[in-house]
């Protein structure tokens, strides 16, 4: 699909008509004029306002809004309303229900409440989005076009009957014959070989928890493919009637969905919900406890970013987040809304629209508040809101810059998804990603996440002069091909514990480990163990320096020609190697055998001398995030402080500061929550 970019820095705010009086919808718009908005996200949830009953189709409210819109100069984005089919709709047809594990159907009432595969679901979401296409895809003030609501988001697994039905299609089309499922999925393990296709099923409540994890890793990936197939069958309808230059998008980004083929394949721009108080929420699982609080939120732009570099923000917390049911963080202090705006466009958002216009006085969401409270008074936030418009317009000049990026992280879906399957797996994968990315922030070496897909060039990876690959233990031949690659071009991989030993299946392989990518690590990996609680933390030497290596160990033989980076110094396996260096062609791997270590990750990067790659330009304490685009061969710096107390930072040289077009230069203080973009070139 054609990718599409925004001319110019561009604010908008996600609005509801259908839950105001019209009385209110005129100084509304008004009011979002003034402070800058000037894109409306509407209709995604309004599904019985347009088909009031099955087959009858009415436009008189909507035409009416946009009118309005219209006459005002306010632009639309148009959410097809899949996300909430009406009340007529599941009464008439339950097939269209998603369920619980157990098979039991969700009923009407929340949201998501869908399965992607019911054909009459399917057939029923064609015609309505239809009908709105043709209604309303040469309407003047509508410019852009959203795909349902977070598909994926809440729930993101699906056990209704026409789910099990499709995932049989899908597997039938995958592996042809039973047979070879059986062998691919090992059924052979506790008896459960199938026999006929009838008996395949998606994840069901099994005794013990026991699941095959190979089914589970295929049913993951049937998800994917079914969400995927739906936001297609969505997008191809719009294509025909929408105006050129118009696009098409959806908000994410949640799991069990390869969003990178979604996007070449449905999507001219891809937009991400940012909600960043979550990190101070209620329910936070003590694996995430040790990260940096509501900065931790760039990981998920930096995913959206690798998914497509222009984005926008469709949702930008503006107000407390919660549901009636729910707490979640508290409100933005002071400075924050803009700060955490900021970072969205920090990270590459072009667009940024913030959820919601007016915090609404009933249902479940009456507590996820907007810029405006229920008095729809002028407030802080308001005040707030057109302070960051004034600010954001000064960065036009950065509109679609690139991202710097100092290294890469590599990913896969498959691994993702086994991570999900095997909790061996999941841990060493969390820890080691949420360090790489504490130690990137803590020393200002940004990076950029690039996901393996079979399309990845080794072009693409060369950009970057050294790649983390941190655990990808599912790997096959084509890429591990890519990775050598890399390296006898001049790369440096790294490459951490468990790396090489399943295959794409998630079945182990049986070679000395790590499999196929012996030969690009030069070692054998003969004796493996989680690293015992019992014992005190695990270390190894490097160079003088104690490390920890947490999690689990890989005990490293090196093969002759590879050189011992580091040695254990505790356990059983004191002694033995930990961390090795091989070279291959013109450049090398380092094969390490734990879960990374935000000090160890510091120690890498020094290693591989592109630690703190704009220390020549700016410096920043640790608490302070610096990131830069980078425009027609000018430096625009990002430095946002994350802290309530004021921060110093120091300017190499002179800047511009883009907010006021004065010229800085040495010290300068951001205030609490202050932000800064400094031009530079
Ligand atoms: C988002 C969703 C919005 C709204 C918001 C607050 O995930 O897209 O529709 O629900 O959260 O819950």
């Amino acid at each position: 699909m054609q990718k599409f970019l925004w001319p110019e820095m561009t604010m908008g705010v996600c609005y509801y008509p259908e839950h105001w009086p019209r009385a209110l919808w005129e100084s509304d718009l008004d009011r979002m004029l003034e402070a800058g908005i000037t894109r409306i996200r509407i209709a995604e949830f309004a599904w019985s306002k347009f088909e009031p009953e099955e087959g009858v189709f009415t436009f008189d409210f909507f035409d009416e809004f946009l009118e309005l819109c219209g006459r005002k100069g306010m632009k639309v984005i148009l959410g097809t309303p899949t996300a909430t089919p009406p009340a007529w709709l599941t009464q008439k047809y339950p097939e269209v229900l998603n369920c619980t594990m157990a098979g039991v159907p969700y009923r009407h009432g929340g949201r998501r409440h869908y399965n992607y595969n019911a054909p009459k679901y399917r057939e029923l979401c064609a015609r309505i989005v239809e009908q709105l296409a043709r209604h309303y895809g040469h309407h003047p003030a509508v410019v852009g076009w959203q795909i349902d609501n977070e598909l994926n988001c809440e729930i993101w697994e699906f056990y209704s009957e026409a789910d099990a039905e499709a995932f049989r299609i899908f597997l039938k089309e995958k592996y042809g014959t039973l047979d070879r499922l059986n062998e691919a999925w090992g059924t052979v393990f506790w008896n459960q070989t199938y026999t006929d296709w009838a008996q395949v099923d998606v994840p069901r409540q099994v005794a013990n928890q026991g699941w095959n994890p190979h089914l589970r890793l295929d049913y993951y990936r049937f998800i994917s493919h079914s969400a995927r197939s739906f936001c297609r069958l969505q997008s191809e309808i719009l294509e025909k009637y929408k105006k050129p230059g118009d696009f098409i998008t959806t908000n994410g980004i949640f799991g069990n969905l390869d969003n990178h083929q979604m996007m070449e394949e449905s999507l001219n721009t891809y937009t991400y919900d940012s909600y960043p108080s979550f990190a101070f929420g209620l329910d936070r699982s003590p694996r995430e406890s040790d990260d940096l609080n509501d900065r931790k939120w760039t990981r998920n732009l930096l995913e959206t970013r690798s998914v497509c570099p222009h984005f926008g923000i469709m949702e930008q917390q503006s107000g407390a987040n919660g549901w009636a049911t729910r707490m979640e963080g508290p409100a933005p202090r002071p400075g924050q809304l803009t700060l955490w705006a900021m970072q969205s466009v920090a990270q590459g958002a072009d667009f940024l629209s913030f959820f919601r216009w007016r915090t609404c006085t009933f249902g479940t969401e009456m507590y996820w508040h907007g810029i405006l409270d229920y008095d729809n008074r002028d407030n802080r936030k308001l005040a707030e809101v057109k302070d960051f418009y004034r600010k954001f317009r000064t960065l036009d000049p950065l509109c679609g810059a690139e991202n710097f990026a100092a290294f890469g992280l590599l990913k896969d879906y498959d691994n993702v998804w086994d991570s999900q399957v095997d909790v061996w797996h999941e841990r060493i994968a969390w820890k080691s990603e949420s360090e790489i990315f504490c130690a990137s922030e803590l020393c200002h070496t940004p990076y950029d996440l690039i996901y393996m897909r079979d399309d990845l060039s080794v072009e693409t990876l060369r950009k970057y002069p050294l790649l983390f690959y941190p655990h990808p233990m599912l790997m096959n031949e084509r890429r591990a091909g890519l990775l050598k690659q890399y390296v006898a071009q001049g790369g440096t991989l790294i490459l951490g514990c468990r790396a090489g030993t399943k295959d794409m299946q998630g079945r182990f392989v049986m070679l000395p480990q790590p499999g196929l990518l012996q030969e690009l690590t030069g070692t054998d990996v003969r004796d493996f163990t989680f690293a015992s609680p019992n014992e005190d933390a695990v270390r190894m030497d490097w160079d003088g320096r104690e490390l920890e290596v947490p999690v689990f160990n890989d005990i490293l033989e090196p093969l002759a020609g590879t050189k011992v980076l580091a040695n254990y110094r505790s356990s059983y396996y004191a002694g033995k190697a930990s961390m090795t260096e091989r070279r291959l062609g013109l450049g090398r791997t380092i094969h390490y055998g734990g879960t990374f270590s935000r000090e160890l990750v510091e120690a890498l990067l020094r290693y591989a001398g592109i630690c703190e790659p704009f220390a020549a330009e700016i410096e920043a304490p640790p608490e302070v995030q610096l990131v830069r685009r980078e425009k027609g061969g000018k430096h625009y710096y990002f430095a946002l402080n994350f802290m309530d107390t004021a921060r110093e930072i120091a300017l190499k040289r002179p800047m511009k500061l883009l907010y006021t077009g004065e010229s800085c230069d040495g010290v300068q203080t951001l205030p609490p929550f202050g932000t800064a973009v400094y031009e530079v070139g």
